[in-house]
């Protein structure tokens, strides 16, 4: 059928089909595996299904939800009779659908119940590319709303372990796809302006750098749209204000234990103070003297300059969770929310974050690490 890939085993079409009998005739809500993180969807179009969606996150009716569709063919069914796509859409669909792009389009209020968008004249669609999630729609025959798995402002689950630990006694099923290749959620996108510009609310799994270039190569020299991130390029006070921006309005991506962003320089920037790591640590022990003996996790990327001179204290016990290589920002990026709850499992009083710079997915890492981090600190990288 229209979309459903072959699956080699039995067993997991088997599960698909239970599940999406839990889905359609039950009206509950499953949690599956994306390509981005694990979602908790339901059927997009019955609003009942759909609220279970907010009940189980415990998720502010205000913050609309994200519809998962099968096909382009499903997508554009969703759509307001005669609507024609923006010509940048078209591009990105053809280019990044299925994928973590999700794409914002005018709401049709017949077909796309209120409580999918909180009130809101657009909604949001994307085409997953993980085999189980587009096999559970297209076998469902139905769009599902879904978020991701997780109770409202905890970090994404990017193994089925994740949801356990977090919603285990709330869902009745859970499908378990092994960890998410992405990692981080879908880059959400806006082209609905007069001015045909794509603007960004939410970096994510797709990279800035991969939808310039592919809108680049698509249109004639002079009319390329551009490309604008929320905050870094445009501020809008409508969505300053308006709780669809996503995580703007509420407490996103945050573990139970404070999270600190590490900057490395090797220079404090003007009129900013830079320590060492050996003021860091006494500054922690100092302000976490309940906590003994202190427990720090650290995350770092595998080349870090500054980890080695962290782990040497040894009056600390050290987590340490080791991200991708500088170079590869798309390991680190499948590893950010795993080491979150990784380290959070293993009891740590504070993480520390090491940043990476903003290229590629490393702007959805840094968004998704600053909204974690209370504080960030600068420190010393040795010359
Ligand atoms: O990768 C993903 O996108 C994952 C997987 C499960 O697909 N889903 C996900 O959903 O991250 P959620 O609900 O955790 O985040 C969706 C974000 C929210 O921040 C919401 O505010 C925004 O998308 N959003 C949804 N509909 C919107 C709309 N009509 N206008 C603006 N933002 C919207
Ligand atoms: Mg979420």
């Amino acid at each position: 059928a229209d979309g459903v890939p072959l699956f080699k085993s039995p067993e997991t079409l088997a599960a698909i089909q239970s599940a999406s009998r839990y889905l359609t005739e039950d009206l509950q809500a499953v949690v599956f595996p994306t390509e981005t993180v694990y979602g908790l969807g339901a059927l997009a179009l019955d609003a009942s299904a759909s609220a279970r969606i907010f009940a189980t996150k415990g998720r502010p009716p205000d913050n609309p939800l994200i519809v998962h569709v099968s096909s382009q063919q499903m997508l554009l069914s969703l759509l307001p009779a005669g609507y024609t796509l923006p010509s940048a859409y078209r591009v990105l669909i053809d280019h990044f659908c299925p994928g973590p792009l999700t794409l914002l389009f005018p709401r049709d209020p017949i077909k796309i119940p209120n409580i999918i968008t909180a009130g809101q004249p657009t909604v949001a669609i994307r085409i997953p590319s993980h085999p189980v999630a587009r096999a559970l729609i297209a076998v469902s025959n139905s769009p599902l709303a879904a978020p991701s798995a997780n109770s409202s402002g905890k970090p994404s689950p990017t193994r089925a372990q994740h949801v356990l630990g977090d919603l285990g006694g709330k869902v009745g099923v859970v499908l378990d796809g092994g960890p998410c290749d992405v990692g981080l959620e879908s880059t959400v996108v806006d082209g609905l302006h007069e001015d045909g510009n794509i603007r960004v609310l939410r970096p994510g799994g797709v990279p800035i750098e991969d939808i310039e270039r592919v809108l680049i190569q698509n249109f004639d020299q002079g009319k390329v749209p551009k490309v604008l991130v929320h905050r870094r390029d445009f501020l809008d006070e409508d969505i300053e204000r308006a709780p669809t921006t996503p995580g703007m309005k509420y407490r996103h991506y945050s573990p139970s234990v404070p999270v600190k962003l590490l900057r490395t320089i090797s220079k404090p920037p003007h009129g900013e103070e830079a320590i060492t790591p050996l003021d860091l640590l006494n500054s922690l022990k100092r302000s976490l003297t309940s906590c003994t003996p202190l427990k720090i996790g650290l995350m770092t990327p595998s080349d870090s300059s500054i980890a080695q001179g962290l782990v040497n204290d040894t009056e600390v016990q050290w987590y340490q969770y080791v991200l991708g290589s500088l170079a590869e920002p798309a390991v680190t990026a499948q590893r950010l929310f795993d080491g979150f709850l990784t380290l959070e499992k293993a009891g740590v009083d504070i993480i520390l974050v090491e940043e990476v710079s903003e290229d590629r997915e490393g702007l959805a890492i840094m968004n998704r690490v600053k909204k974690a981090a209370g504080e960030a600190c600068w420190i010393m990288t040795p010359v």
